[in-house]
């Protein structure tokens, strides 16, 4: 069994778990992905539509969305939000939120390539690949002229990769049963995020702190 079966049977609410890699276990938190955008949220929800106002009310590509709390917060406020994420079930669930969501990996096709204002790399998503750095320049193919990547990073450090493992359990008729896979990610911290830029044509527009958040929205260098 995969990575992302656990993560769907944790959708499912089953118990669910990831091994980051360096020894420890920490619970995957899917009632806060299954639930809707909270105050915690509202940071990275407003770094996202920041600029967005006008005739066009832009449009934004919420990578790896999950169930969809944020694809429908940013609808919410006004944009053409969508999300991809590679898992079906997590694309069913965002649309049935009533937001728009595609079964797409951001490493393969993803609709409106090169026509995006935003693409959105929200809850560590910035991981996703286990390189940051090729998953940045990937969001720069997905953007349109001017546009901008948003993602929440670590509030201080440098980029840790790893090959975590995701894990459920789930009770059966005939017992509790055991799931799970490797998935390779990247933890960044905001030491890292000049630089990472650098390396994908981007310049860090802003930086923005709550308690619960470190917020970096990159713009594409001219
Ligand atoms: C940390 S969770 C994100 C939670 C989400 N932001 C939310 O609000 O619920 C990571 C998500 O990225 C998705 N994902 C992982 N690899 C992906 C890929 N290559 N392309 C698209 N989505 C991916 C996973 O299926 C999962 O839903």
């Amino acid at each position: 069994m995969t990575a992302v079966a656990a993560y769907e049977a944790g959708l499912h609410g089953a118990n669910c778990w990831v091994y980051p890699g360096d020894g420890t276990r920490q619970a995957l938190p899917v009632h806060r992905w299954l639930a809707d955008a909270d105050h915690q949220d509202a940071l990275i929800v407003a770094a996202t539509v920041e600029d967005l106002s006008g005739a066009s009310a832009g449009s934004v590509l919420d990578v790896g969305c999950g169930p969809g709390r944020l694809t429908a917060a940013i609808a919410a406020a006004g944009a053409m939000a969508v999300g991809i994420d590679v898992s079906a079930t997590a694309v069913a669930l965002t649309r049935a939120r009533g937001a728009r969501a595609v079964r797409a990996d951001v490493f393969g096709p993803v609709p409106r390539t090169g026509r995006w204002d935003r693409v959105l790399l929200a809850d560590g998503n910035l991981g996703i690949g286990g390189d940051p750095a090729a998953l940045l320049t990937r969001a720069t193919q997905l953007l349109a002229p001017g546009g901008r990547v948003i993602a929440d990073v670590e509030p201080a450090g440098g980029i840790r990769r790893t090959q975590a493992w995701i894990e459920a359990h789930s009770e059966e008729p005939d017992g509790h049963r055991r799931i799970g896979g490797p998935v390779p990610w990247a933890w960044v911290g905001l030491d890292a995020v000049t630089a990472l830029g650098e390396q994908s044509g981007l310049s860090v527009h802003t930086v923005t702190r709550s308690p619960g958040r470190c917020v970096v929205v990159w713009s594409v260098t001219s």
